[in-house]
């Protein structure tokens, strides 16, 4: 009996060097790194970060595209997509990258690390109230795999847990809130606010300045703290600035921004309640990710379905 060809992939990545990627997926598959590949009907499969657009329609027999990154806006930002399913990654690393980072960033504003630095700076000895976790309420905006994952560790540190999605999600000893109704009350209740939100049509700019100005004012850090590890255009920077220079937002801790890499002429590099990564929240490492996402195209080869796969109706 003839083993059938195992399928040929197209990797096809633009902003950093895809090396890494096409040495692990070679070990076990022919791997065609674009600009080669164009119009090849020997491909099946598609691995992708912010592909070229229009390259994806030209493959006569794709099969599947999959996504190296938990989100897929990237892929949707080419509107000549093939009608075939979209695979993201879902994995242990990398939500165990941004719980860190979550929590990292939550203990930060909670533990009042930007005043301890200045004073650092200024050789100030003066300690600041500090109010306990259970009185500060962590609002997670995006209640999915990486916002659940969070607010289990949050719970754990005892702080008080919210969460907001688009469907009904409930977790034990979260207040779970979800739609267009729920989102003041969530708003409301929420001291830190975490977005963990993909990026879509409906959710393109959510982070403006009538939501900052609805999260809860008088709660016990002294004003409230937004952390986005979601997308920075979730984001509106200019209502984050003007939200922090309002008081009406203490804090920010950003991973992500409306343009990346954030421009150098940006306010937001020196503002003094501004915590600045690069994009570096959970980092998709191939070392960990390769391994099964070859193991998909196998199942798949095999009859199963494909797991992690995309609404493309609602763009996540
Ligand atoms: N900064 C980084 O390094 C980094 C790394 C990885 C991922 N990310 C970002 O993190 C995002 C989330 O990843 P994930 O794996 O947790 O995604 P996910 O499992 O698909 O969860 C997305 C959550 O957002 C909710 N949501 C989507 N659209 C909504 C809307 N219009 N209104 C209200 N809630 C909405 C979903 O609601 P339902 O539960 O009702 O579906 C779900 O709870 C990714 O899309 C990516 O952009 C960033």
């Amino acid at each position: 009996m003839n083993t059938p060809a195992r399928g040929r992939i197209l990797l096809s990545i633009t902003g950093f060097n895809p090396q890494r990627w096409y040495d692990l997926l070679s070990k076990e598959r022919d791997v065609v790194l674009e600009p080669a590949g164009a119009e090849d009907p020997s491909i099946d499969y598609a691995v992708v970060w912010k592909q070229q657009p229009g390259i994806l329609s030209r493959l006569p027999n794709l099969k599947a595209i999959f996504s190296i990154g938990a989100g897929v806006d990237h892929i949707f930002a080419d509107d000549q997509l093939p009608d075939v399913p979209i695979v993201r990654v879902v994995a242990d690393n990398l939500t165990q990258y941004m719980c860190e980072y979550v929590c990292w960033r939550v203990l930060d504003h909670h533990r009042q690390g930007a005043y301890y630095r200045t004073q650092q700076a200024n050789k100030v000895w003066r300690d600041a109230h500090q109010p306990p976790a259970n009185e500060v309420s962590v609002g997670i905006m995006g209640f999915g795999e990486l916002g659940r994952h969070a607010a289990r560790a949050l719970l754990a540190l005892g702080f008080s847990v919210n969460g907001w999605s688009r469907g009904v999600r409930t977790m034990d000893g979260v207040s779970t809130f979800h739609g267009e109704d729920g989102l003041t009350p969530f708003l409301n209740a929420t001291d830190i606010l975490v977005i963990l939100l993909p990026l879509t049509a409906a959710t393109q700019g959510i982070v403006d300045h009538s939501v900052l100005a609805r999260l809860r004012q008088d709660g016990p850090l002294g004003g409230p703290c937004l952390i986005n590890a979601g997308r920075g255009r979730l984001h509106k920077e200019t209502d984050i600035l003007r939200a922090l220079e309002e008081r009406i937002l203490k804090e920010a801790s950003l991973d992500v921004f409306e343009r990346e890499p954030l421009a150098p002429e940006s306010p937001l590099w020196n503002h003094p309640r501004v915590f600045i990564t690069p994009h570096a929240a959970a980092v998709s490492d191939p070392a960990h990710l390769a391994a099964p996402m070859l193991a998909q195209m196998d199942a798949f080869e095999r009859g199963e379905p494909l797991g992690n796969l995309v609404d493309p109706e609602v763009g996540y």
